[in-house]
C-alpha cells in the first residue's frame, strides 16, 4: 500500500467549508467537551421544543444506553421540508433520472412538500399511527423519498426492505416488525428489466400471519392484482386528501426507522436509529464531509435500501437544503458510460459511489469517461468496502481529473453516518486510507485479547470509544443482542466487527471485517444467512460458506455444501441450488463457487473451521496453520484437490 499523502486540489481548497486547522481545533473541541460541542450543532436543526440535555450515553457492559437531546422534541420531514420552504421553496429538492435515459424528473422543496402531506394523509387515512411500522418495498423513484418522509410526518417507523430481496425475506421483515402497512410499486425497472415488485409483496404477505394494507404506486404500467379493500392506487388515494399535514412532534429518542442487516450470527437483525441525534449527525456529516454549498448538485449513487441511501440520499442533503439526486438505473445500463452521462446532463458537483462500480467501470475502459463533460464535478466519494489504490487512482485521475478531492468513508448501519473520513478541504488523502475520525468519534485499536494499542503504528480490530449521536440505540425487539453484539467482546467500546491498521502519520486503514460477515459489491451478507438458505434445501445435509476475493465485487460468495446420503452433485444441482438461493434471500446473496465437499473441517467438538476454509477459497495453502487438531484432518486434502474455480 502506498503511503504518499496527496495534497488538497488548490482550487478546491480556496473555496472550502473549513481547513486543516479548523478541523484540527473542531476535533479537539468535539471531544474535549463533548456537550457543548453536540449542543453547539444540534441548533442545526429546528427543534419543536428545544433540548436542555445534550448526551446521556454509557457504553459500560452490560448497562449501555444512548441518548442524545433527549428531552427535545422535533419533526425529521419538517427539518427536511418545511423549513426550507421560505427561502428554498422553488429550488430543486430531488432530481430523478430514471432508468431509461429519456426519462427524468425535477422536484421542488415545494412540491415535496406536497407530495409528503398528501401521502402522510393517505397512511393516517388507512390507519397508521404514530410508532406503528410500515415497510417500503421501492425501487429508486421520488415516491420511495416521499413514503419515507410522509412516515416521519406523521411519526411511523419505516423499514426499507432493498427491492433486491425475495419474497421470503421481505416476508420474514413484515412478521419482523409487525408493520401495518407496505409501501411498493407495481414494477421496478433496472437495466431495462422489470421487476416485479408488487407480485414478490403479494408472495410475501401469503406467508405473513397478520392483515397488511397495501398503497401501490403506478410505476410502469404493468399488469397486477390489486387486493379488494386491501390495496389502494397511489395516485388516487393521494387525490382524495388534504395536501396539508401538520407535523407530529416526537422525541429526539423515538425511532425514525428500521433497517435489516447481517450480522456474523442468526438472521439479519433491525438496526434501529432515532429521531434527533441521528438528524444532527446525517446533517453535519453530509454537510462536512461533502464539503456541502449552495448551488450543489449532489449525487449519491446509493439504493434507499441501504443505510447510504438513508443518509446521503435523503436526510442529511434534504436537512441541508440541498438539491439531491435520485439514479432508479445501473452503472453500465444503457451503456457503461452512463454515470458520466448523467453528471454531463444534470451538472453534478460531488459524487459519491462504490468501489465495485468504479471497479466495473474502470475494466469498461477509459472511453466511456472521456466522452462525456465532466467540468462541473469538484468532489468525489468512495463508500462501502476498501477502494483498493489502483481503483483509487483512476477515479481520481480519470473521472477527477485530478482536480477533485477523493474522500473514502467508513462507515456502517450502525453507525448511521460517516465515522472516518477525509474532511476534503482539511485532509491529504492517501489511496487506500479512510484517513481521519470526523468530529466527536474516538477510533481504538485493540489487539484479538482486548489491550488497547496505545503507539501510533498499530494493527488490530476498530473500536469506537465514546458515542456519537448517529449511532443505533438497539436492534428492534432484542436489546440484548445489540448489548452482547457490539459491547460484550471489548467491554467498554463499540465493536465496529472490522479490521485496522493506523500508520505513522495517524491514518486509519480499513482492512475489512473481522467476523463472518463478507461485502459482496458493498452488499453486507451474513455467511450464516446464505448458509441456513442452503441448508433449507432438501438436498443439502450441510453447508459452509466463505467470502473470497473478487476482481469486481471486491469479495464473491463461496460455498461449501455436504449432500445428502444418496444425492449425487451434478451440474444441473449446482444451478438449483444457485435459483434457490437467490429465491430465499435475493440475487445478491448468489453463491459464485460451489464446491461439493463430502466432509468440512470440524474440531472434534463438532465446530467448523472457518478459517480453513477461507484459506482454501484464497488458494492460500501454504497459511492454513495448524489442523492437527481436526476430527478428520484428511478432508483438507481432499478440499484442496477439488477447489471449485470460476
Ligand atoms: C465496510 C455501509 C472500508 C466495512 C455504509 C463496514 C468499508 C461495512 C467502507 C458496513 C470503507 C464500509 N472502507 N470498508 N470506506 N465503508 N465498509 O452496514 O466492513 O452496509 O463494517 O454500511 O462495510 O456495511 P454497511
Amino acid at each position: 500500500m502506498t503511503n504518499e499523502l496527496r495534497p488538497i486540489p488548490s482550487d478546491f481548497a480556496a473555496k472550502a467549508l473549513i481547513d486543516d486547522a479548523g478541523y484540527l481545533k473542531m476535533y479537539a473541541q468535539s471531544v474535549d467537551n463533548p456537550e457543548t460541542f453536540w449542543g453547539e450543532q444540534g441548533k442545526r436543526l429546528d427543534w419543536m421544543k428545544p433540548y436542555t440535555r445534550v448526551k446521556n450515553t454509557s457504553f459500560e457492559y452490560p448497562d449501555v444506553s444512548i441518548k442524545w437531546y433527549e428531552d427535545g422534541e422535533l419533526n425529521v420531514s419538517a427539518n427536511c421540508i418545511d423549513r426550507h420552504l421560505a427561502t428554498r421553496g422553488d429550488q430543486v429538492a430531488i432530481i430523478w433520472e430514471g432508468d431509461d435515459p429519456s426519462s427524468d424528473k425535477k422536484i421542488t422543496y415545494k412540491e415535496l412538500h406536497e407530495h409528503v402531506c398528501r401521502l402522510a394523509n393517505v397512511y393516517k387515512e388507512l390507519g397508521v399511527e404514530k410508532g406503528d411500522r410500515v415497510i417500503l418495498y421501492m425501487p429508486m423513484i421520488p415516491e420511495a423519498a416521499y413514503a419515507m418522509l410522509a412516515c416521519a410526518r406523521i411519526g411511523a417507523v419505516h423499514s426499507i426492505v432493498f427491492g433486491g430481496f425475495s419474497a421470503d425475506a421481505l416476508a420474514d421483515r413484515v412478521t419482523g416488525s409487525q408493520a401495518k402497512l407496505l409501501v411498493t410499486t407495481d414494477e421496478g425497472l433496472r437495466g431495462g428489466r422489470s421487476v416485479p415488485l408488487k407480485a414478490n409483496c403479494d408472495k410475501a404477505l401469503a406467508k405473513v400471519a397478520h392483515d397488511v394494507k397495501m398503497v401501490v404506486v403506478q410505476h410502469t404500467g404493468g399488469d397486477i392484482a390489486m387486493r379488494e379493500g386491501l390495496d389502494f392506487w397511489y395516485h388516487e388515494q393521494t387525490q382524495k386528501v388534504s395536501a396539508d399535514c401538520q407535523p407530529e412532534a416526537m422525541n429526539a429518542e423515538d425511532p425514525l426507522f428500521i433497517l435489516y442487516t447481517s450480522g456474523s450470527t442468526g438472521m439479519p437483525k433491525g438496526v434501529v436509529h432515532t429521531t434527533g441525534g441521528y438528524l444532527v449527525y446525517a446533517s453535519m456529516t453530509h454537510e462536512y464531509v461533502f464539503d456541502h454549498q449552495d448551488g450543489d448538485i449532489y449525487w449519491c449513487t446509493a439504493d434507499v435500501g441501504w443505510v447510504t441511501g438513508h443518509s446521503y440520499i435523503v436526510y442529511g442533503p434534504l436537512a441541508n437544503g440541498a438539491t439531491t439526486l435520485m439514479f432508479e438505473g445501473v452503472p453500465t445500463y444503457p451503456s457503461p458510460s452512463r454515470f458520466w452521462d448523467v453528471c454531463e446532463k444534470h451538472k453534478v458537483t460531488v459524487f459519491y459511489t462504490a468501489p465495485t462500480a468504479i471497479r466495473a467501470l474502470m475494466g469498461a475502459g477509459e472511453e466511456h469517461v472521456k466522452g462525456a463533460d465532466l467540468s462541473s464535478l469538484r468532489l468525489l466519494g468512495s463508500v462501502g468496502e476498501p477502494i483498493n489504490p489502483e481503483a483509487w487512482k483512476w477515479y481520481d485521475e480519470v473521472v477527477g481529473e485530478g482536480r477533485c478531492p477523493i474522500v473514502d468513508t467508513w462507515w456502517q448501519t450502525e453507525t448511521g453516518g460517516i465515522l472516518i473520513t477525509p474532511i476534503p478541504g482539511a485532509t491529504e488523502t492517501k489511496p487506500g486510507s479512510a484517513t481521519r475520525p470526523f468530529f466527536g468519534v474516538q477510533p481504538v485499536i485493540l489487539d484479538t485479547e482486548g489491550v488497547v494499542q496505545t503507539s501510533v503504528e498499530a494493527e488490530g480490530v476498530l473500536c469506537i470509544k465514546d458515542s456519537w449521536p448517529g449511532q443505533m440505540r438497539t436492534v428492534y425487539g432484542d436489546h440484548e443482542r445489540f448489548v452482547s453484539t457490539y459491547f460484550e467482546t471489548f467491554k467498554g467500546y463499540y465493536f465496529t466487527g472490522d479490521g485496522c491498521r493506523r500508520d505513522a502519520d495517524g491514518y486509519y486503514w480499513i482492512t475489512g471485517r473481522v467476523d463472518d460477515v463478507i461485502n459482496v459489491s458493498g452488499h453486507r451478507m451474513g455467511t450464516a444467512e446464505v448458509e441456513s438458505a442452503l441448508v433449507a434445501h432438501e438436498k443439502v445435509s450441510e453447508a459452509a460458506v466463505v467470502g473470497f476475493p473478487h476482481d469486481i465485487k471486491g469479495q464473491g460468495i463461496y460455498a461449501y455444501v455436504t449432500l445428502m446420503e444418496g444425492e449425487e452433485p451434478s451440474e444441473e444441482l449446482r444451478k438449483e441450488l444457485v435459483t434457490w438461493v437467490r429465491k430465499e434471500i435475493g440475487p445478491i446473496a448468489s453463491p459464485d463457487l460451489i464446491q461439493w465437499a463430502p466432509g468440512l473441517p470440524k474440531t472434534r467438538s463438532g465446530k467448523i473451521m472457518r478459517r480453513i476454509l477461507r484459506k482454501i477459497a484464497e488458494n492460500d495453502y501454504d497459511a492454513l496453520g495448524d489442523t492437527s487438531t481436526l476430527a478428520d484432518p484428511s478432508v483438507v486434502a481432499d478440499l484442496i484437490e477439488h477447489r471449485a474455480n470460476a
